[in-house]
């Protein structure tokens, strides 16, 4: 299966987003309620609709970029943003895209690609990030019946990519997890490492 820009934008435009929750996340808005400087750099990759760019915007975080290949998505959240919003909404390749961010925020984008591009996500992501920039939010975990997406990692697949380029801070079960979500989550903390390659 090959999970390209026209895969997304389709899931978009057949209305079959049904990974979108409809509102920020309950373990993502913790995250976020705890962060106390509110203009740091902030990425949102594979954002789809957006919810946390949303809420970031709700409470008050002025320095927001979204990054996403399915222009429909992107379209969508504009068009719940305020006209003076200020935040950078990039129709583009993940992989493509350059910039330095102090705080990147995943979920459901790296069960959302394809197979191959799961060490170049690291890898990406080390590059995206400024000196101690960190790398969290939700990977998931669960027993894969189907093929993906969503694909899934065992913790150790996850810890053994991650160390290459990060110090893992945290890696554990996510115990405040969306219901349709609970014990399939983990919670992830990583910091850049200065020397990842
Ligand atoms: C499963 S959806 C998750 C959307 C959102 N994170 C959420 O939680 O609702 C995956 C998203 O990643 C986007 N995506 C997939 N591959 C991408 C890539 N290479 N670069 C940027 N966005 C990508 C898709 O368009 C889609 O919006």
């Amino acid at each position: 299966m090959i999970l390209d820009e026209t895969y997304w934008q389709e899931r978009y435009e057949n209305d079959t987003a049904a990974w979108d929750l409809g509102h920020a996340s309950r373990p993502l808005k913790t995250f976020i309620d705890n962060l106390e400087d509110k203009g740091i750099a902030i990425l949102l990759p594979g954002a789809g609709y957006g919810h946390e760019a949303l809420y970031l915007y709700s409470q008050g975080f002025t320095n927001v970029t979204v990054v996403d290949v399915a222009s429909a998505s992107l379209k969508h959240l504009a068009s719940k943003l305020p006209t003076d919003h200020g935040y950078s909404l990039l129709h583009q390749d993940f992989f493509a895209h350059t910039g330095l961010y102090d705080l990147i925020l995943e979920q459901t984008f790296y069960c959302a690609l394809e197979l191959r591009f799961r060490e170049s996500y690291f890898k990406h992501m080390h590059r995206l990030l400024n000196k101690h920039g960190m790398l969290a939010g939700l990977l998931f975990h669960f027993e894969q019946k189907k093929p993906g997406p969503p694909f899934t990692c065992t913790p150790e697949e996850y810890k053994r990519m991650a160390q290459r380029y990060f110090t893992i801070r945290l890696l554990e079960p996510c115990t405040i997890s969306e219901p349709s979500r609970a014990g399939k989550e983990l919670f992830l903390q990583l910091q850049k490492q200065a020397d990842g390659d």
